[in-house]
Order: structure tokens, then sequence, then C-alpha cells
């Protein structure tokens, strides 16, 4: 999604917003531009396409110089990407950059037209620009809080005011934004990684907190104008995290620091071999209450709450239903204070996961954020948050969150199974051994990827591919469909190996290839017979399975073997492989790896 910048200091202001661009470029964008005041008049360019365009623009056309200014990439909602429809926009009384959705513009356009204004782009955000030049009459927070009574929905606001070439103002709600505090500079941001370079210090904006900032000082108040005394937040990344560090791709990158995540992740919530959360609001004896769990999260999120229902049934005997959070949120619940309801979240500012985590806790339901990022909005919204210490995570294919979110997944299943005794402490001690063990072997896996790098060179020019499996091996089946798609835009899809011959095997034939997961001892046999099925109509398969699997060579054309852990553990060591034929198959593909067409790494709009 969008990301803003803004900078007031004594350095030069364009290349501080270009360079903070360039750290949230992972967001995902179509667009860009700055306005930085120069020589005391706002001087904007913008563009469409990427920074490199807005960069060769300014070549041509002057490089803004200034001290204050404010920058934004676009990832168009309303307007197609285009020069007009780019950030900032701007009048003779302000200029602003905007995250979010307005979703009362056309009440808001129609109103100011009856005032005589008139629109030049396709944007919400111009409706915003347009009503703080009617609100304004000398007193810059007085317009914005008069423009935050008549809009709805959710902003990121960065505002510069012509008459005060020495400040920014921002605010925002339910799209997130912080303030970075430097000495003698200070910053706006929608994430961390803009800032870094400069400051780790930062505050985190509330909904409808407004900012004001002048190179020495940070003021910020509510919506009332009260001023607000503020919590300063330190960023735990370093300036490495945000760079690829001698890999070619992020992507890459992140997968190669699986291991080390899923320790960090899971190591300080083990203790005498049992899992310890230390949850303020979930105590120990809680974990038996639930009478059932719901999971709701988006995308990857969602695909390890699936492994999280399949360990949590198993293990624990608790009901678990899983939803994606925009078809949770519209759905009749039928959920009270007795369920537990878990939302999953990389980012925590998912715009269907908030919705749906503030709908479960209108509800009554206890609700446990399993999140990355730290101060997210849902992980402050949450009754209790389990953090997960995956660092931070750039590429928009998320790999390293997924499997640190399937960590806990897997730490929780075994609390849920001590708390409805279908666990003994010694079982739990030794379940915990093991899953601290599967960090060294995927390091191992990490260390040779040649068979997968083959299999991606075999499959590569496939125009469609199915990925089958059934239990564990079906939701595995759906995040290494889900990440082939989209980063090497071949279309795939997953599906229940045993649902195939219901419909969707008219589908198969020489020219679409399967990748089969088998790795569950209790199906493996019916995985088999479907990948027979499935042979027998021409298609190309890849089977993956266990090292000391007894595979008849026929069954399939290439066979990946992976190290063996019990079953219930093996979607650890299914995902490494799957992570990386994605990523080598895009690379092959010449695609954009870490920046995948039309996606956003934190979907933040509905
Ligand atoms: C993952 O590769 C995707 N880019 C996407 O599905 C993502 O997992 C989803 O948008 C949820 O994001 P979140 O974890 O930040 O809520």
């Amino acid at each position: 999604m969008c990301g803003i910048v803004g900078y007031i200091g004594k350095d030069d202001a364009t290349d501080i917003l270009i360079d903070g661009l360039r750290h949230l470029e992972y967001r995902g964008y179509d667009s860009a531009g700055i306005a930085v005041f120069e020589n005391g008049q706002i001087r904007t360019v913008k563009t469409r396409g990427r920074l490199d365009d807005l960069t060769q623009k300014m070549e041509m056309e002057g490089k803004p110089a200034g001290h204050c200014g404010i920058g934004h990439t676009r990832w168009a909602t309303h307007g197609e990407p285009s020069d007009i429809n780019s950030h900032p926009h701007g009048n003779k009384v302000v200029s602003i950059v905007h995250n979010g959705i307005i979703e009362n513009y056309m009440a808001v356009k129609e109103f100011l037209q009856d005032k005589g204004y008139t629109f030049e782009s396709q944007t919400d955000t111009e409706t915003i620009a347009k009503l703080l030049d009617y609100y304004y009459d000398g007193n810059p927070l007085e317009a914005i809080r008069s423009v935050l009574a008549k809009i709805h929905g959710s902003y990121a606001l960065g505002i510069i005011f012509h008459d005060f070439p020495e400040k920014i103002f921002a605010t925002r709600k339910d799209s997130p934004l912080i303030v970075g505090v430097g000495s003698g500079e200070n910053f706006i941001a929608s994430d961390v990684p803009a800032i870094l370079k400069h400051t780790r210090n930062y505050y985190l904006l509330e909904q409808d907190e407004i900012a004001e900032l002048t190179e020495g000082s940070i003021t910020i108040t509510d919506i009332n104008g009260d001023i607000l005394s503020k919590e300063l937040m330190t960023a735990t990344w370093d300036v490495e995290a945000a760079e690829k560090g001698g890999y070619p791709h992020f992507m890459i990158k992140e997968i190669n620091e699986q291991p080390t995540a899923i320790i960090n992740t899971i190591s300080p919530r083990i203790k005498n071999g049992l899992p310890n959360f230390g949850l303020p609001n979930l105590p120990d004896e809680d974990f038996g209450k639930y009478k059932s769990i719901q999971i709701v999260a988006c995308g990857t999120a969602m695909h390890a709450g699936m492994i999280g229902k399949y360990l949590i049934e198993k293990m624990a005997h608790l009901p678990v239903n899983v939803d994606i959070a925009s078809e949770f949120r519209y759905r009749d619940l039928i959920l009270d204070q007795n369920d537990l309801v878990i939302i999953i979240s990389q980012s925590g500012e998912t715009a269907d996961s908030l919705a749906a985590l503030r709908i479960a806790k209108k509800i009554g339901a206890h609700t446990l954020a399993i999140v990355n990022v730290v101060g997210s909005s849902i992980a402050r919204e949450a009754d209790d948050v389990i953090y997960t210490y995956a660092g931070l995570e750039i590429a928009v294919a998320s790999t390293k969150a997924y499997a640190v979110q399937v960590a806990v997944m897997y730490l929780l299943a075994a609390k849920f199974a001590l708390a409805t005794d279908r666990m003994t402490e010694e079982e739990s001690k030794e379940y915990c051994r093991t899953l601290l063990d599967i960090p060294k072997t995927m390091k191992c896996m990490l260390d040779d990827t040649g068979d997968c790098q083959y299999y991606a060179s075999k499959f590569q020019n496939a125009h469609s591919l199915f990925f089958i499996g059934r239990g564990l091996d079906y939701a595995l089946s759906l995040e290494g469909s889900l990440k082939l798609k989209e980063i090497s835009y071949i279309h795939s899809e997953a599906y229940a190996a045993g649902e195939l011959k219901h419909g969707t095997i008219s589908l198969i034939s020489q020219d679409v290839p399967v990748v089969a997961v088998a790795t569950q001892a209790k199906i493996y046999e019916k995985t088999i017979s479907n990948i027979k099925e499935v042979r027998a109509r021409g298609a190309k398969v890849l089977l993956i399975c266990k090292e000391d699997a007894a595979v008849d060579p026929e069954v399939a054309d290439y066979i990946l073997r992976i190290p063996v852990y019990d079953d219930i553990f093996m979607p650890l060591m299914t995902v490494v492989p799957l992570q990386l034929f994605a990523y080598y198959t895009s690379v092959l593909r010449g695609c954009d790896v870490d920046k995948p067409r039309n996606l956003a790494k934190s979907v933040t709009v509905e």
C-alpha cells in the first residue's frame, strides 16, 4: 500500500524523502511524488511509475532544493495510476499526502462543488486537500480538526501549509503513521524502515492525534487540542535489516533467515520444556476453558492458521475454524465469550484482519493476536498478543513471517493439549525438543538449493500448475501455490488431492504440471493414488516426500526428498522447497521478485 515520508531539518529534504520512499518500496506502489519548500514556495514533482521515473523527471526539471517536505508512493485505489492522480495533492493553502480511503469522498466532493470547487484528479485525496483549503483561516490545527470531523474512512496524512514553511503536520486513523524523532531534524513515516538511517526513536500516532513538527520540536495533540505526553518508542531493527546483505533479493534473504527467526520466536516461549506465553489476560488455566477456537487472517497468515487448525484439532481435540478476515467480518457469527479468536498478521495493520478483531471483541470473545510488527494496530487492540520475532520482512511474498506464525501454532497446540490433558508434560518436553531441533535441519536444507533451482527450471514455462496434498500437506499446498502465483505470475491452484476428481481434474493435461506434497503416513497411499490419476492424464509431477519414503520411481517425474521428522512437524520442512521453488521460478522468469505487480506488502484498505 501507499508509503509516506516527511522530513524537516537542515539536510537536503529531497534526498531524504527519496531515500525514505525507497525503503518503503516493498509496500507496493504505482506512482510517486514529493513536495518540498523551495525558497518559501512549495514545489511538487510527481509521476506515474517507479521512484526511478520520479528521479529522472527531477533530473529534467531540476531537483527541488529545500529542507522541509513530504513524499509519497501511491498504490492506486481511486483512479488509475497517472501523473495527475499521484500525490502530493495541493492548492494555494496546502500540499498533502494520504494513505487510506475516504469512504464519504463523494459526499464531500459534492459539498465542495456546491461551494464552487472544481476537481482535476479522480482521487479521494483531492477532497481532503480542498476541504483543508475550505476550512483554513490561518490556523492549521483548527483546519485539520474541522476536516477530520467531516471525513469518514481510513487515513494517514502528511500535510504542509504554504503559510508555514517551517512545519509539517500529520494525523492518522486506521492507517499507520509514526513520527520520527531526530536531533535537529524530525520525520513522519508510514513505516519504520523509512527513517531507520536517521533515527530509531519514534512516536506512534494514535487515532485522530495530530502531530506538529518543526526541526527542533514535536507537539502531539488530541482531537480536542489537548497536548499529549507520548511514550517514545525505540525500533529494535537495525539498518542492515532493511538492506539485502549480499543476497540478490529480500525474499531469498528472508527465506534464509527462517531458522534464526524460528529460534528467536519459540525459545523464549519454552520454559522447562513446556510452552509458556506469559500472557497477561490469558492465564495458563484459561487455555482449557474455550469450547472452540476461531482463527482469522488473510493470505499467507491464513495459511499459517490452517496449519494451526490441523495441529490444535489433532493434539487438543478442540474444534478450530479458520476464516479469511474479509469473509469473517461480514458473516453472521456464532461466537461468544467461550470462544477464543486468534488473529494472525505479519504487519498487524491489515484492514480486514483489524476489522475482524474489532468485531470479535465487540461480540465478547477473547482475542489473541499473533503479530510481527511491534506496536501495530492489531497488536495494540487485541486482548493479548504473541509477538513473532521474524524481524523486518520486506519482500511482498511472506516467508519468514509464515514460518514463525506456524512455529507459534505448534507451541499453542501443545499449550491447548496440555490444558485439555491430551498431552503429558513428558510428551510436551519431547515435542518442544523436536521443535527446537528443526531450525538446524532447515538451515541444512537452505545450504543446498540446487534441486529446487532445477525443478523450477523444469516448470518455469507452465501456464498453469496444480499443488495437491491432503491434511497438513493440503495446508502447505495452499501456501506453495500462493507463493508461486504472486511472484511468478503463473496461474496455480491448490487442491485437496481427494477433491480433484470432483471437477478440477478436467483441467489436468500434459501442459498442466502438478506439485504433489505427500509427507503424512496416514494418507500417503491415498495421495499416491491421486498422483497416479493426474499422471494418467498426462501431467508432469513433482513429488515432495520424506527422505525415507518408499516411492515407486514410476509415480512421479521428479522426486524431491526432504528430511524426516514425525509427520506432525513436516510442514516446517515442506515449506522450504515450496518457497524456494516459487522464488527460483520467479527469478528464471525475470519477474520483480520482491515487488510483484499489483501487490502491496501491507493491505491497509478493505
Ligand atoms: C503473502 O505472501 C502475501 N503477500 C499476503 O497474502 C499476506 O500474507 C496478507 O496480505 C496478510 O498480511 P498480514 O500478515 O500483514 O496481515
